[in-house]
């Protein structure tokens, strides 16, 4: 029986180019694992300029050429959100104290982190997934490239650290 999932939630300021980009290539890692039914996961915006929308072409363009199939209509970030996600991974460092102005109690700010120092995983340091939204379609590439690395990270870091264990899949 099913008693817990791990709630990842991926955090940009848009919610069109790098976090559905993300949820999408650590989709796809969980999938090729046979670990779906352990996570349940999600992005968001910090800004609501492109709420309902679709990932920006270019995104879903590069994304496709990865194998993912990109579906997400954009949404906001909501207070509800940080406590009910157990992980919560922001692009860039304006996003990540964006999130970390609104947590609400001390105990929640361990689970909001920098997603692209998983990349680098175990070294962790300090990267971000910059905005590719005014740049060229090679940025949109590099994103891709970038999510799918530290989703590797990422899931290694979670298998390191036990998270799985206390879950029945
Ligand atoms: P994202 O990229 O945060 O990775 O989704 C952006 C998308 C839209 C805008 C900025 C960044 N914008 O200014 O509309």
């Amino acid at each position: 029986m099913k008693n817990k999932e791990i709630r990842v939630l991926f955090v940009c300021l848009g919610n069109i180019c790098r976090s559905p980009a993300a949820e999408g290539a650590f989709l796809k890692l969980v999938k090729k694992e046979n670990l779906e039914s352990y996570f349940d996961i999600d992005s968001c915006g910090t800004s609501q300029y492109h709420i309902g929308s679709l990932p920006d072409p270019r995104t879903r363009q590069v994304a496709k050429q990865n194998g993912v199939y990109l579906t997400h209509k954009a949404r906001q970030l909501r207070d509800s959100d940080l406590e009910s996600f157990d992980f919560i991974l922001a692009m860039d460092r304006k996003n990540l104290d964006d999130i970390l102005s609104r947590i609400p109690t001390e105990t929640d700010i361990a689970k909001v982190m920098l997603f692209a120092p998983f990349a680098d995983y175990p070294k962790l340091e300090e990267a971000e997934v910059p905005d590719p939204y005014y740049g060229s379609f090679k940025d949109f590439e590099f994103v891709q490239d970038l999510v799918e690395r530290s989703s590797i990270g990422f899931l290694k870091y979670l298998k390191e650290n036990n998270k799985l264990d206390s879950i029945s899949p």
